[in-house]
């Protein structure tokens, strides 16, 4: 199917006169920014899908305040500086302003210029994607077609202001990959939402992104459209959205025996679950993701103490045990502060102990250290990341004090994530909404401490 389809796209292009379709970093300057409509014309008659995506992040890929400092604090600056990367001044926003890298206007005036950099991912743009070049979907590898035609997902709909083309490419999850997998200039796929996916049980299954990011209920997509059971709803929710991140990381702890005495030593084994999300978490974004597992467990006279994870062996471990190490060092060669140290490389969370459990990828720059820059990796450490519909146990073992009371013993196990590592927040000054932790997870076991 997909083989056929980009054998099509060439034939289709050129009965427009338009040569072999130039895509990924070939198709800078090639549509002027008029060429396509802005969502607040769609919006006349499209009113729920447009205020929908006016609230996804989307529609806020350029000027959202981090992905603002990102682009203008750090990647402009190292493509400036060093070859190697020098890329990103346009790739960057392939993904989060393809208008204007479509328009060859390139870097965009920063958001408060108001450009039509400012639309982001926008309608008109998905709307007129007719497939990709390639066989794996990345680095907006997408042919546009900009025009009269909008690509939609049904067949014979009839609108007053342009013409729709049916096209089974917008179902699909690699319409999705064409943007959520990223290739850096070391040849890592340093975003990979799209591939986990692949890997995983839910493509097998059949069920694509648009299921849950996009997920039907009756209703019309337009003020004059039919009626319809299945409209696609654009939420595009994910770690920007509390409901959408709660539970996603399910938690279950027990002992090996409901009864200890004091100086026994006690295991306890902790389940996590990915169970709702249909690729790895963190995903997309999870050089800057923190997600943990933290312990505690509180006497019958109410001591409370934290419990470390039991180390099991694999390569780089420690880059998945919280410790006050510090990392990000390419920071401070990227801004040219002098003897840089450092930012905490597992941020400031009072929620977070030392020996604390980390799930995730740890992103090597050039010189082997961490760095939450994804175009300047040049290596990874081991993927300890949770794979969707699998678990994973953690054990905690654990050697009762003498003086530990008779009583229950209550164990605690909490899931917490941070969109951002908190220590490069602060530093880059990015709004605290975007490092907080949340909770989305936690359960509690008892066991009894004999006399
Ligand atoms: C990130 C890409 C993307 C953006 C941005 C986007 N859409 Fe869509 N849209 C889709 C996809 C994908 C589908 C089809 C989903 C499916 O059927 O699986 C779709 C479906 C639709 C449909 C048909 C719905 C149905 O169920 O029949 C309409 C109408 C539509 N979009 C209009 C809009 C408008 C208007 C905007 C801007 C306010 C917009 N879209 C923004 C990707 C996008
Ligand atoms: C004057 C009103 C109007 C405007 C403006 C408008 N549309 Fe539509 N559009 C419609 C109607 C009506 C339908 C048919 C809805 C139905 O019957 O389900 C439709 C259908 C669609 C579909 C669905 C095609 C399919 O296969 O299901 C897409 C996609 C779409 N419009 C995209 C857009 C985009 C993108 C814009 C802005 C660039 C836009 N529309 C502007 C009225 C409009
Ligand atoms: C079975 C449902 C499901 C499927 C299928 C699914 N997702 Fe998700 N997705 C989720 C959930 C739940 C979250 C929230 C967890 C999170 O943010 O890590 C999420 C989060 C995300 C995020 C934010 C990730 C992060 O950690 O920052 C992105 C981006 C995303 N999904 C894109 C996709 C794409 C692209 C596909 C298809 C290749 C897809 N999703 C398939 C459920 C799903
Ligand atoms: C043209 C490129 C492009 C396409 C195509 C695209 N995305 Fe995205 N998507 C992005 C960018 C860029 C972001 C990051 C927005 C930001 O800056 O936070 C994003 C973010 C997201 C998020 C995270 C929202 C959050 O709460 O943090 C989800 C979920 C998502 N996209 C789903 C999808 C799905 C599902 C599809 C396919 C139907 C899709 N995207 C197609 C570029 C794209
Ligand atoms: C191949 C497409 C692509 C390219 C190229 C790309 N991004 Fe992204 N970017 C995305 C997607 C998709 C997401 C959302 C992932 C998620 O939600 O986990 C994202 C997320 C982000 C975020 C995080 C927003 C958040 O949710 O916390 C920032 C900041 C960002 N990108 C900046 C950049 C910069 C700077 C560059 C260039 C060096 C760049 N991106 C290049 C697709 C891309």
């Amino acid at each position: 199917m997909r083989r056929a389809l980009v054998l099509l796209l060439p034939v289709a292009l050129l009965a427009q006169g338009g040569g072999a379709p130039r895509v990924s970093d070939e198709a800078y300057g090639t549509q002027p920014y008029d060429r396509y409509e802005r969502p607040q014309a769609c919006a006349t008659c499209h009113v729920d899908i447009a205020r929908q995506h006016e609230q996804a992040m989307m529609s806020q890929a350029y000027t959202h305040h981090w992905d603002e400092i990102e682009y203008f604090e750090l990647a402009l600056p190292h493509a400036a500086k060093e070859p190697k990367v020098a890329d990103v001044e346009a790739g960057c926003n392939g993904c989060h302003a393809p208008l204007a890298l479509l328009a060859g206007d390139i870097p965009p005036k920063p958001p408060k210029a108001g450009t039509r950099a400012n639309e982001s991912v926008s309608c008109d743009l998905c709307h007129t994607v007719t497939g990709f070049v390639g066989d794996v979907p990345y680095n907006f590898n997408w042919v546009t077609q900009p025009g009269k035609i909008k690509q939609g997902p049904r067949p014979g709909v009839v609108s007053p202001h342009h013409e729709t083309r049916e096209n089974s490419f917008l179902r699909s999850a690699e319409f999705c990959g064409t943007c959520h997998n990223e290739k850096d200039s070391w040849g890592l796929f340093v975003k990979s939402t799209h591939l986990e996916w692949l890997e995983g049980p839910h493509s097998k299954g059949g069920v694509v992104c648009q299921d849950c990011h996009m997920p039907p209920a009756p209703g019309r997509s337009a003020r004059m459209g039919s009626e319809l059971s299945d409209l696609r709803q654009h939420l595009f929710h994910g770690a920007h959205d509390p409901g959408k991140l709660k539970g996603v990381a399910e938690v279950r702890i027990h002992p090996e025996s409901r009864e200890a005495e004091p100086g026994d030593t006690v295991k306890l084994t902790a389940v996590v679950v990915n169970a709702k999300a249909g690729h790895k978490i963190p995903s997309g974004s999870a050089e800057e993701r923190v997600l943990w597992l933290h312990v505690e467990a509180t006497d019958a006279k109410g001591r409370t103490v934290h419990l470390p994870v039991d180390r099991t062996g694999f390569v780089d471990e420690d880059l998945t045990i919280a410790s006050d190490v510090l990392a990000y060092q390419d920071i401070g060669d990227i801004k040219g502060i002098a003897d840089f140290p450092g930012l905490k490389r597992d941020g400031t969370y009072a929620t977070m102990k030392p020996g604390d459990r980390i799930f995730r990828l740890p992103y090597l720059d050039p010189k082997g250290r961490m760095t939450i820059a994804q175009w300047n990796t040049a290596a990874f450490g081991t993927d300890y990341r949770l794979a969707p519909l699998a678990a994973r146990t953690e054990t905690f073992t654990w050697k009762l004090p003498q003086d530990t009371p008779p009583g229950p013993v209550t164990v605690t196990a909490t899931v917490y994530y941070s969109r951002l590592v908190s220590s490069v927040g602060e530093f880059l000054h990015v709004p605290a909404e975007e490092w907080e932790p949340v909770q989305i997870g936690i359960h509690t076991t008892v066991f009894e401490v004999l006399e």
